[in-house]
């Protein structure tokens, strides 16, 4: 039975949701995280369970390998490694920092996951490192070449092969997911969803890159959680798994229903320059996933794109807090001081 879990990079989007996954729905699970709180690490995204007895942090760096020994070290049976520099346009400013934390940081992971026969390694990868499609190719499955375009999806194809090559080269057999673009509560608004929803809530443009008509599978971060989960109670060892929404939309869809849901007006869309190498389609078939391990999604888009709205309105101290930091510097870099 997997009971001692460490989760890296749980003060993000997806793992802080995951570490409330598990605790809810496992009486008896204990969970590690160790995050070095980045800019997108906020320990507020686990306020709520700091004082559970089965929930430990440890603030630190997947890449420092004598502290990743220290935590893997006799008391794990489980490590999902969520974390990673994830955000595409930042990986376009500063390639290194993404091979930095996304490869070398999974090989220290994998080396001593592998040392200390932790019996599952889950890396959370990205449908990204497949590359783009064409408008109708078919969806992604788990054999679809790695072509990755930007440095952050060439930085999480490379932390792919690495597992590969410890499985083939020593037997270590770990497990991959790709997942599609997710969305949902705690998500830290750089990436698309969330910053159109805190900027329309502000009356500030919705920058588009492009002609707007870039397409992404999207998938409600509950439902990823849900997979992930799954994964790591029923997934085989050295299987890659993908994990899609079955929802593929353009952005300017996404930008529209989200304008319409708040009741903005269209004028706050506004067309900026594309995105280097940006990716023109991505969509990913679950079948093996679904036949497999039995999940699959739950949300429509509809509902998961409502209840993420409600939490973004609900929660405008986290929002404005995460904008008003850092972040702003990134901000007027990317998008010029007139937004
Ligand atoms: P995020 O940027 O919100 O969170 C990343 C977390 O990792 C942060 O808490 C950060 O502090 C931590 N971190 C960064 N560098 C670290 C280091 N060197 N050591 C320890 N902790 C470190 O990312 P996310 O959106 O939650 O994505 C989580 C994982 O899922 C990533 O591996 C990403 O590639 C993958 N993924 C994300 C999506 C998506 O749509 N968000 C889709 C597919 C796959
Ligand atoms: P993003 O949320 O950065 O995720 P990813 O690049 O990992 O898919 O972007 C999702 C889509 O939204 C992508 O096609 C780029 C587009 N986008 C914009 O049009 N404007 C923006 O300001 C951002 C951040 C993204």
């Amino acid at each position: 039975m997997l009971k001692k879990i460490l989760v890296t990079g749980g003060c993000g989007f997806i793992g802080s949701n995951f570490i409330h996954y598990l605790l809810k729905n496992h009486k008896d699970i204990h969970v590690t995280n160790l995050d070095l709180l980045t800019y997108a690490g906020n320990p507020e995204n686990l306020k709520d369970i700091h004082k559970d007895k089965r929930y430990k942090f440890v603030k630190g760096d997947i890449t420092d390998g004598k502290l990743v020994e220290k935590v893997i070290k006799g008391n794990i049976d489980a490590v999902i490694n969520f974390a990673a520099e994830s955000h595409v346009d930042r990986s376009i400013y500063n390639p290194s920092i993404f091979l930095n934390t996304n490869i070398l940081g999974t090989q220290i992971l994998l080396e001593n996951a592998m040392k200390y026969n932790i019996a599952r390694f889950i890396q959370i990868s990205t449908d990204e490192v497949y590359g783009s499609l064409k408008p109708n190719e078919p969806a992604f499955t788990e054999n679809h070449p790695l072509k990755a375009s930007s440095p952050y999806s060439a930085s999480k194809a490379s932390a792919d092969l690495l597992v590969k090559a410890y499985d083939k080269t020593f037997g270590y057999k770990a497990i991959i997911t790709h997942s599609s673009n997710n969305y949902g509560p705690y998500q830290f608004p750089e990436k698309v969803i969330p910053l159109f929803i805190t900027n329309a809530l502000e009356n500030k443009p919705l920058p588009l890159y492009g002609d707007g008509k870039n397409v992404r599978d999207w998938l409600f971060v509950e439902d990823q959680c849900e997979a992930l989960d799954t994964v790591l109670h029923k997934g085989k060892p050295g299987e890659v798994y993908n994990i899609g929404g079955q929802c593929e939309m353009m952005n300017i869809e996404i930008t529209k229903l989200i304008i319409n849901e708040l009741s903005k007006p269209e004028s706050l869309i506004q067309y900026v320059k594309d995105r280097p190498g940006h990716d023109r389609r991505y969509a990913i078939n679950i079948n093996k996933i679904r036949k497999e391990l039995g999940w699959e999604p739950r949300h429509t888009f509809t509902e998961g794109i409502k209840k993420t709205i409600k939490w973004y309105l609900e929660n405008q101290d986290w929002w404005q807090r995460v904008k008003s930091g850092e972040y702003l510097k990134f901000y007027k870099k990317h998008y010029g001081k007139s937004h």
